[in-house]
């Protein structure tokens, strides 16, 4: 099999986050590698008591293209992409993807997201952009994902459609820009912190359409304590930027008071 495709750039990671996902890894896998032959692919897996991890074992042993990464306990999707990302970034990847394993980010959308990566440092698969679609999502779900969306837009002044969306390719350079040691999201504000603190950077962020599938099989690990999380948070986000444009924009007056002639 050839290491690369046309359609793959080289040195691409898909990490994959874990949590109880035994029925879904297996077909995730195959669905990866039927559509990016050419990609590794980083099991990041909490102790999952279900036996994910040592099932994500037997295909790292079968295949040289997937890698697993055990973490001792469950501690949120925020802490173990920021350890795949410290994995692969000490490994030389170029391009790390993030992909849930649960069939719900299509694994047959990757070509387009890794094509995309040459003119974004950061590729967000988007269910709110034009060409976007959401599928088999319960009501209650699609307003507090809206709703999500709406609040980070208007706490953070940040212009993108879909900050909570999960499916996302980084540049490697965008990742050693961020200071990943100190980021504290645990849950799914992890993907609102990271979009957020790549547009401070002065990074180029492009959406591009994803249709989004609810799971079929096993369970959401959403929670009260992850909304709780994201709401405190991005208030607290949006309240410190607000201080730090004040203070900025009064500093600035100081040094160029502005002299009106006409009183
Ligand atoms: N290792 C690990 N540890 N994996 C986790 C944990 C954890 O604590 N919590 C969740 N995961 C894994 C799941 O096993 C799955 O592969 C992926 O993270 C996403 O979890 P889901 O529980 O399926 O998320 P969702 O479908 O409710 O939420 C989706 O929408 C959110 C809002 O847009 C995801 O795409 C999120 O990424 C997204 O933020
Ligand atoms: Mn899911």
């Amino acid at each position: 099999m050839p290491a690369t495709t046309p359609t793959t750039p080289p040195g691409v990671l898909v990490i994959v986050p874990t949590y109880n996902e035994i029925d879904n890894l297996p077909l995730i896998l195959d669905r990866i590698h039927a559509a990016a032959p050419g990609v590794d692919v980083l099991v990041v897996d909490d102790n999952s008591p279900d036996g994910t991890g040592a099932l994500a074992d037997g295909r790292a042993a079968d295949d040289e293209r997937v890698h697993v990464l055990h973490r001792t306990a469950k501690n949120g999707l925020g802490k173990a992409y920021i350890a795949g990302f410290q994995w692969g970034l000490e490994r030389g990847y170029e391009i790390l993807v993030e992909m849930d394993a649960d069939g719900s980010h299509a694994p047959e959308n990757l070509p387009r997201i890794l094509a995309a990566t040459s003119v974004g440092d950061l590729v967000i698969g988007s269910r709110y952009v034009a060409g976007g679609h959401v599928v088999n999502w319960p009501l209650h779900r699609m307003v507090l994902s809206k709703a999500a969306n709406l609040y980070a837009r208007l706490a953070l002044g940040v212009g993108l459609h879909d900050i909570t969306a999960g499916y996302r390719a980084y540049q490697a350079d965008v990742l050693r820009a961020l200071p990943l040691d100190s980021i504290e999201s645990h849950g799914y504000c992890f993907q609102v912190d990271l979009a957020w603190r790549t547009v401070q950077e002065g990074f180029i962020v492009i959406e591009v359409p994803i249709t989004f599938t609810e799971r079929a099989i096993g369970a959401s690990k959403m929670s009260g304590s992850i909304i709780r999380e994201a709401l405190v948070k991005i208030t607290y986000w949006g309240i410190k930027q607000r201080f730090a444009q004040a203070t900025h924009s009064i500093k600035e007056s100081r040094r160029n008071p502005v002299i009106r002639a006409d009183v």
